[in-house]
């Protein structure tokens, strides 16, 4: 269908909450991906870091035809050998010894704070150790569960009541996190590197205390690696980035290779907190999704592509910073690996537009950063090109 009566029937059929959609992608593969009535982008923003082998791995498309082909879906209350497979895969690759798998990333942490919380009530045997800090500026969600412990009122405001139990730290300031500590606290939530809060990456000092606050006081320390895990900042989890080991952190996103998947990973004794009954999804965990989150983990493993994300990343970091001297309007441009926001003094909002038009898709985060999360399998000269588009569109400002 083209893309002006997709548009009608959109606003006709469709609740309103994503705002005004400009194009359809009908078609992707590897960077590149094409809109309904033919058109080429490059995809610099990946479904939000979600399709960081690029579009239609070969992979991850062979996986799903396959388990598509001999069991779509089965309940957990049967064994699915490929989430079992998953779960070996991600364990031995990382500092958890079990996974919980869930839907979305909002799903995985909602588990991670029903975790955090039964933790504590099964230790401490009292009904006022719930508390949870988290960051002000952070994302984790849209349930309600997640939009009470975002710390951006704007998810909030509607809603009310949040549920009970969340309070907000600055982020990047240990004094900020001690001073609401209390005997009500059970765990600090955060993201290592900010993402809808504007690509702010914690800094090491930050976590390595947190991480020693948390030891103190006994509270479970969880990393919302929903965006910024699975290779994105150049390591394969973004923990192994800082060198701070969680006791907990949640995935989703990439993890699927664009199928929806949530996980929730753990170290001993937090990874035991669970008995039967106590958490659970109909789909979360599916042989489906399971098998294409295989294929996903098994190529970023194995073949080591959060380190050319590390290399490219600090390639096209260094061209767009380039490009700041001639504009006065671009105050700073961060990140890490290929998780890039470029700030400026301006909205970002037209800009972003004006690229879509020139063939390049980014995105706007808190009204002026302008987010750039490429496959992690980008090139160099694909990184040009989006340079050089920004170039043109910033020229005409
Ligand atoms: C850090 C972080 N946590 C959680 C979520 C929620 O994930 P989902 O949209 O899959 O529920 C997001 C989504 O943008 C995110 O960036």
């Amino acid at each position: 269908m083209e893309t002006a009566l997709l548009k009608d029937a959109a606003g006709k059929y469709l609740m309103n909450t994503y705002g005004e959609r400009a194009i359809c992608l009908a078609r992707g593969e590897g960077c590149r991906v094409w809109d309904s009535d033919g058109k080429e982008y490059l995809d610099f923003l990946s479904g939000i870091s979600v399709n960081n082998l690029g579009h239609c791995h070969p992979a991850i498309v062979a996986a799903i035809q396959k388990q598509a082909a001999t069991l779509i879906h089965c309940s957990n209350i049967y064994l699915i050998e490929p989430q079992i497979l998953l779960a070996k895969k991600i364990v031995e690759n990382s500092f958890a010894n079990k996974c919980f798998f869930a839907n979305s990333g909002a799903e995985a942490n909602e588990g991670a704070i029903k975790l955090a919380r039964l933790y504590s009530k099964n230790k401490y045997q009292r009904d006022d150790r719930f508390s949870i800090i988290a960051m002000k500026q952070s994302f984790h969600g849209r349930t309600m569960g997640t939009i009470s412990a975002t710390g951006q009122s704007k998810v909030q405001v509607g809603f009310e009541p949040l549920l009970e139990g969340f309070v907000f730290a600055e982020f990047n300031n240990i004094e900020s996190v001690r001073a609401l500590v209390n005997e009500k606290t059970c765990a600090v939530i955060l993201e290592p590197v900010q993402g809808e809060g504007g690509i702010i990456p914690a800094d090491k000092k930050f976590l390595e205390a947190v991480r020693a606050l948390c030891n103190e006081k006994d509270l479970v320390l969880i990393f919302d690696e929903v965006q910024c895990g699975m290779g994105r900042i150049g390591t394969n989890f973004a923990y192994e980035y800082f060198g701070v080991t969680p006791d907990v952190i949640t995935l989703a996103k990439a993890l699927g290779g664009g199928v929806p998947i949530g996980a929730l990973l753990a170290r001993a004794p937090f990874s035991d907190v669970f008995s039967p009954g106590k958490h659970a999804h109909t789909f979360g965990g599916n042989p489906l999704v399971c098998s294409a989150a295989l294929a996903f983990v098994t190529e970023l493993f194995d073949k080591k592509i959060a380190a050319r994300a590390a290399e490219t990343g600090e390639f096209f970091r260094a061209q767009l910073r380039a490009l700041a001297p001639k504009y006065s309007f671009i105050k700073d441009v961060r990140g890490l690996g290929l998780m890039i926001g470029i700030a400026l003094s301006i909205p970002g909002k037209d800009i972003v537009s004006r690229c879509m038009e020139k063939g390049l898709l980014a995105n706007c985060t808190c009204d002026t950063i302008i987010r750039m999360l490429p496959p992690l399998i980008v090139s160099k000269e694909d990184c040009d090109k989006a340079v050089k588009i920004l170039d043109e569109v910033f020229s005409t400002i």
